[in-house]
């Protein structure tokens, strides 16, 4: 098992770069199915999710080079359609890959992604969506096989819920069908403008990405490209609450504000000074951080990846805060553990709501991940809290995370990843 010690109460002050998006590498990954020209992609973080998506791609025939994190793949020779059930559950946005998989050729064998730690996490809408695109579903023994029988035509798809992932899966799945799929009700998220630019870069015709109507004109083939993926938006965040939490000072090099506007306005509410240029972020955080309220939407909302890292900043503000969950069911386990280094936090479930009363003072504790983002929240507890934290199974947080210690000690904090056998 793998923990963060953390020797708390230092500043957070300096300059770093956050590395390329997690989320918006997971689907890009997959646009290398549907080429069969060879690609190559350069920022691609090297973190647990993107090695797991790589390692199906070599399952499935692709010829995978890793080399730091430009990674070139060719399909070509392709020849498995099945994702693996194992690595599913092990990674529930290898979702994607299947859409990919779909679009190419013409069937699909995958498993339920199942839910992870953050709620239920169905994928309904995704399988509904396949339906529109005249895809036919059976569900054998764990897995779920897709074909089309006749050629995918495009067609209009609306979205009960602005999902991510279905809105990304339709995007990969119609790139080659015969005439126009329309997305009503689609995400907005960043990523799938990320999403978007690199399949029109190959050749693709997707309009309107960062909107909530996307429409995808199918094409014949795509063509070699290379593409560099978007900073990561959610390590952006998560680093400039870490000098938030430790009254400290960080200018992020390659970030772009704009991604990230709903967050900044509430580090400003909080007492944040935010200096914003095209490609950076600084922030220099008050003597005293003011309570504020959060509730998580969709992009361009507050995002729901945000909601655990600000919960822990808000332990350090003065006042009550309210945060409100409105995307999943399950995202408030950090809470416990930042009660137990000292928070007090009173949590309404049944309302998905958490009220943090602040100004707290944290002491180090021992305390474990429970999910990603949740992880991160206790290493940025751990930052601001008096004495010595360990953050237990900080397998989580490398998921998503790349050199987050390395990161954070480049800024002065006392931090070190301990293999624990
Ligand atoms: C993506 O997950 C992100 N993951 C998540 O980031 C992020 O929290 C989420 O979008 C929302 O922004 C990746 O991009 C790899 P959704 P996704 O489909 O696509 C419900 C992180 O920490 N839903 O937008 O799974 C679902 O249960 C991760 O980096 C259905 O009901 O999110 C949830 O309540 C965590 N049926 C809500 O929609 C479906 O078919 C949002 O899910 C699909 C989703």
């Amino acid at each position: 098992m793998l923990s963060y010690i953390i020797e708390g109460n230092n500043k957070i002050e300096g300059t770093v770069q956050a590395s390329g998006s997690k989320n918006a590498a997971l689907p890009i990954i997959a646009t290398a199915i549907l080429n069969q020209e060879p690609v190559t992609f350069y920022n691609i973080p090297d973190i647990e999710d993107t090695r797991t998506t790589l390692q199906i791609l070599k399952i499935l025939g692709c010829k995978v080079h890793t080399d730091s994190g430009k990674i070139s793949i060719s399909s070509k020779g392709m020849h498995n359609k099945t994702i693996p059930k194992e690595l599913m559950h092990k990674l529930r946005s290898t979702v994607v890959l299947a859409g990919a998989i779909l679009g190419r050729f013409k069937e699909a064998t995958f498993s339920y992604p199942g839910g992870c730690n953050i709620g239920k996490r169905p994928i309904d809408l995704h399988l509904r969506a396949f339906k529109d695109l005249g895809v036919e579903i059976e569900e054998k023994e764990d897995y779920i096989h897709c074909r089309a029988k006749k050629e995918m035509i495009g067609t209009k798809i609306k979205l009960d819920f602005p999902s991510v992932g279905a809105t990304e899966n339709i995007i990969l799945a119609s790139v080659y069908c015969k005439g126009v799929t329309h997305i009503i009700n689609a995400a907005k998220e960043p990523e799938i403008q990320d999403l978007a630019k690199c399949l029109n870069k190959m050749g693709a015709k997707v309009y309107g990405a960062g909107t909530s109507r996307i429409s995808i004109c199918g094409v014949k083939k795509l063509h070699k490209a290379d593409y560099r993926i978007m900073t990561d938006r959610i390590e952006t965040g998560t680093l400039l609450c870490a000098a938030a939490i430790t009254n400290g000072t960080i200018k992020i090099e390659n970030a772009n504000p704009e991604n990230l506007l709903s967050v900044l306005f509430k580090l400003k509410e909080m007492g944040c000074d935010i200096l914003i240029n095209k490609n950076s972020i600084t922030l220099k955080a008050p003597k005293v951080l003011k309570s504020v309220d959060i509730e998580t939407t969709p992009y361009p909302g507050f995002p729901t990846d945000m909601q655990p890292i600000i919960g822990a900043v808000l332990t350090k503000a003065e006042g009550t805060s309210v945060i409100k969950e409105n995307i999943f069911e399950n995202r408030f386990k950090y809470a416990f553990d930042l009660k137990k280094m000292g928070a007090n936090i009173i949590l309404k479930e049944n309302e998905n709501i958490i009220e943090i009363k602040g100004k707290s003072e944290l002491n180090g504790e021992i305390v474990s991940s429970a999910d990603l983002r949740g992880g991160a929240a206790l290493v940025l507890a751990g930052l601001a809290a008096s004495g010595t934290t360990k953050v237990e199974n900080a397998e989580y947080i490398l998921r998503g995370y790349e050199n987050l210690e390395g990161k954070l000690k480049k800024l002065g904090a006392n931090i070190k990843l301990e293999k624990v056998v």
